[in-house]
């Protein structure tokens, strides 16, 4: 008789990665500043783009994008073929390690930065490589360089980083593309791209013109504030495009997303407007916090991070008793999205009082 076994055999590879934990959900009474998410609600005209598709959901979605494809291309002037969509940028980038890392290759990135990088490279059957942060929670591109070896294929450079909102100016990022071997893809990853408002820190849509190894990966879940519908996409050159249409999920984009997207895109300068504001409360909590005595460097993000070490569990209670969740790294800090001006104040007023207490 053939032995049974416990269920069925899974990749061994899955073992290191963490199972998926939900974000604690903010109460009815507290502010969710925990998961850089845009606080405003949808725009009128976006809203109506989603309604309008929702019509249609017993249909698939365009499997090819077409119409948002387009209309980013537009937008950023580059070609149509330089464009791939995915479910999130978060989709994108797993299909960006798909094309080009498998069992045995390296895929490598700063540590602490986006806490998936690690899981999308083991979930192909790659080698995460993480290289720490410098001092002032940079990357350390000097380390990341010696760090490449022949098993390298992806390097992933979060700028401006999450989450520590620390951003690469053009310069030292220049020289670091320049230093990286041609075969082996660099994507800047800039989730965070509208909110920089430091104007060394260059655009990667620049950088990747005459780069055919350097891709820049944005998302709409950001600024943009369609989190929710799952919705980011690459610029890079044909062959880094074409491969992701091959690795991502077919129809993973749904139409509603798509047609939000476009409309989005459309709203930019109502949508930009809040970003705006979220920039200049990102300037008030960070004075703020350093008025109370804290430590905070300049953040390019809708995020500020406070190196709290071994406190940082008890802050992150202290802070949701006050009625705000943040986002806690154990042992290393806590990220603080910038939300409504209400739950910023809870925020600070929270702050305050724990910097009272040590
Ligand atoms: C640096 C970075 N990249 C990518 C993402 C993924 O965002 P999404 O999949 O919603 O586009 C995030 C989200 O937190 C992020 O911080």
């Amino acid at each position: 008789m053939v032995q049974r076994e416990h269920g069925p055999r899974l990749r061994p590879s899955l073992d290191g990665i963490p199972s998926y934990k939900p974000g604690k959900p903010a109460g009815v009474d507290s502010f969710k500043l925990s998961s850089n998410e845009n606080p405003y609600p949808p725009l009128p005209g976006v809203l109506e783009a989603a309604v309008a598709a929702a019509g249609d959901f017993n249909r698939y979605p365009d499997m090819g994008v077409g119409a948002l494809t387009a209309e980013i291309a537009q937008r950023f002037g580059v070609p149509v073929e330089h464009v791939a969509t995915g479910t999130g940028s978060v989709g994108v980038a797993q299909s960006l390690v798909l094309a080009t890392a498998a069992e045995g290759d390296e895929v490598m990135f700063a540590w602490r930065s986006f806490e998936a990088y690690p899981i999308i490279t083991q979930i192909a059957g790659a080698t995460p490589v993480p290289v720490p942060l410098t001092a002032d929670e940079g990357h350390d591109l000097d380390a990341m360089l010696a760090a490449i070896t022949d098993r390298t294929r992806l390097i992933f450079v979060c700028n401006p980083n999450n989450p520590t909102g620390a951003a690469l100016h053009r310069e030292e990022l220049v020289r670091f593309l320049d230093a990286v071997p041609a075969h082996i893809l660099v994507v800047l990853d800039e989730a965070y791209r509208e909110f920089i408002r430091d104007e060394d820190v260059p655009d990667g849509i620049e950088l990747y013109r005459d780069r055919p190894n350097v891709c820049v990966l944005r998302t709409f879940s950001k600024a943009y504030g369609l989190a929710g519908l799952r919705v980011g996409f690459a610029i890079g050159h044909e062959q880094v495009a074409t491969a992701l249409r091959k690795t991502a999920v077919p129809f993973g984009v749904s139409q509603l997303a798509q047609d939000a997207a476009v409309a989005s895109l459309r709203a930019e300068d109502a949508l930009l407007e809040r970003v705006e504001a979220l920039v200049a409360e990102r300037t008030r909590v960070t004075a703020a916090l350093r008025a109370q005595g804290w430590t905070v460097g300049d953040s390019e993000a809708n995020f500020v991070w406070l190196r709290l070490g071994e406190r940082t569990l008890d802050f992150a209670a202290a802070c949701g008793e006050a009625g705000v969740v943040v986002r806690p790294f154990p042992g290393e800090g806590v990220r603080i999205s910038i939300g409504e001006v209400e739950g910023n104040d809870l925020f600070l007023t929270a702050a305050e009082a724990f910097r009272k207490e040590i």
